[in-house]
């Protein structure tokens, strides 16, 4: 097979060690495909080809060069399925609970990016900050304030990077100046998917911040907007805390459960997803199942808050689409190997066994599935985005020395998933073009 060129434009060729997923490692033999010594191609921003080095290395036309990364794994891009961009600035703020952290620090924050500008300066400082930890797709909320996503957009396109992100929705129960009405929050919403939605690598998630903050009118209207615009994303909270999960039965009394709340809107559907899942029950966690809805499993943020503890186990065994998240501001990282290392702890307390190649599926392909994105991101198919990362398994000297004295490949990811954080990304590439590289202070 010949690589195709057109006058060899565009085309880029890395050297390292190659990770990426056919499919879940828990549940299928021959899932993983590892090139120890590999080379990814990549041609106008999209995957050509991966595979071993000895084997590729012939088919590049004369002249290529080869960027070296030996030593070093490349794989997908980390995909966070949950996140809050205007909670940046106040990560790692203290409150005993969910609703308290809410009311203290989250809605007085989110107050301020009713200023353009402000909203700018901290869509790029995320973004970069996604970068650095080797996040290259994200599903974020925004605020209240339409101008909160046309910056976030603003600064995503950029970048050119593939991310989904939506205007909070919220009427009722919160300060009165992070409110929008029924209406205004469904025309804003419809304006906002208009402009952005598949604009470039943009794409829109409808975003009820959670059933406590909207009218009955206000969950209809975001249910209709998901059924006109089908292949748009939606995103919302659901049974994160047990006091959240009383209120939302205390106000919507008549539904099965929290989670049936928006089953009765029409919101579980393919490109939902839903944050937390803690307190769910065996009907909740089948009606996601049937309707490929899919979870976002926030360890760092449910430790931090004392929300509870994520059953991999039954969602599992009715296999519901997982996803890792990070949830900053209640996340305490936006690294995803963090992430991995809380989420690993999690299912240890639940009595489940997470194997680092499941975390690494879960954070790449796993989540492209959970949004309806293979193909597009996720793994180093052909065709695919060229979104993907360097990571040093020698990256601080506990991590080389642990990493010098693995075993297996499992051993290996185990280590660096545990001990990795952002240090641990070299380099990272958005669409084939590099977008962060770690300067070293030696
Ligand atoms: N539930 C409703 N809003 C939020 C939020 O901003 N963060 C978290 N963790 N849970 C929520
Ligand atoms: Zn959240």
């Amino acid at each position: 097979m010949a690589i195709t060129t057109s006058g060899n434009t565009g085309l880029q060729a890395y050297r390292a060690s190659v990770l990426h997923f056919m499919n879940d490692p828990a549940f299928h033999e021959d899932a993983i495909t590892w090139h120890e010594d590999g080379l990814l191609i990549v041609k106008d921003g999209k995957v050509q080809l991966a595979g071993d080095y000895v084997q590729l290395k012939n088919m590049l036309p004369g002249g290529t060069s080869v960027e070296d990364y030996r030593g070093k794994i490349i794989l997908p891009g980390f995909i966070d399925t949950h996140v809050h961009y205007p909670q940046t600035d106040m990560i790692a703020s203290p409150a005993p609970g969910l609703l308290p952290w809410l009311d203290t620090y989250t809605f007085p924050t989110e107050r301020k990016f009713a200023d353009a500008a402000h909203a700018d300066e901290v869509a790029s400082f995320f973004l970069d900050e996604l970068l650095r930890c080797g996040t290259t797709t994200a599903m974020v909320y925004c605020t209240v304030h339409p101008e909160s996503v046309e910056a976030f957009f603003k600064a995503s396109e950029a970048r050119n990077l593939r991310m989904v992100a939506g205007k909070v929705m919220m009427d009722r129960n919160c300060p009165e100046f992070l409110r929008d009405t029924a209406e205004s929050g469904a025309r804003d919403s419809e304006a906002l998917i208009q402009k952005w939605h598949k604009r470039g690598r943009q794409l829109y998630a409808i975003t009820p911040r959670f059933a406590p903050t909207s009218s009955d009118v206000q969950m209809q209207l975001a249910g209709e907007l998901a059924r006109a615009y089908p292949d748009t994303f939606l995103q919302t909270h659901v049974a994160e805390n047990t006091d959240e999960v009383a209120w939302a039965k205390a106000l919507y009394p008549k539904a099965r459960s929290y989670m049936d709340v928006y089953d009765q809107f029409g919101m579980l559907r393919p490109r939902a997803m839903f944050g937390h899942c803690i307190w769910l029950n065996d009907t909740d966690r089948a009606r996601m199942a049937e309707t490929q809805s899919a979870v976002a499993i926030c360890p760092t943020s449910n430790l931090f808050l004392g929300s509870g503890l994520f059953d991999f186990a039954r969602a599992d065994a009715q296999q519901v689409a997982l996803s890792l998240a990070t949830d900053v501001g209640a996340g305490t990282s936006f690294s995803m190997l963090r992430t991995m290392n809380e989420a690993y702890k999690v299912a240890r307390m639940g009595g489940t066994f997470l194997s680092a190649m499941r975390m690494f599926y879960l954070t790449t392909l796993g989540a492209a599935r959970s949004m309806q994105l293979e193909g597009t991101i996720g793994n180093f198919v052909a065709g695919t985005e060229a979104d993907f990362i360097v990571l040093d398994p020698h990256a601080t000297p506990l991590l080389a020395r642990r990493t010098d004295r693995t075993d297996s490949l499992e051993e290996l990811l185990f280590a660096i998933a545990l001990l990795g954080d952002d240090r641990t990304v070299t380099a990272t590439y958005a669409a084939g073009r590099q977008v962060y590289l770690q300067q070293k202070n030696e």
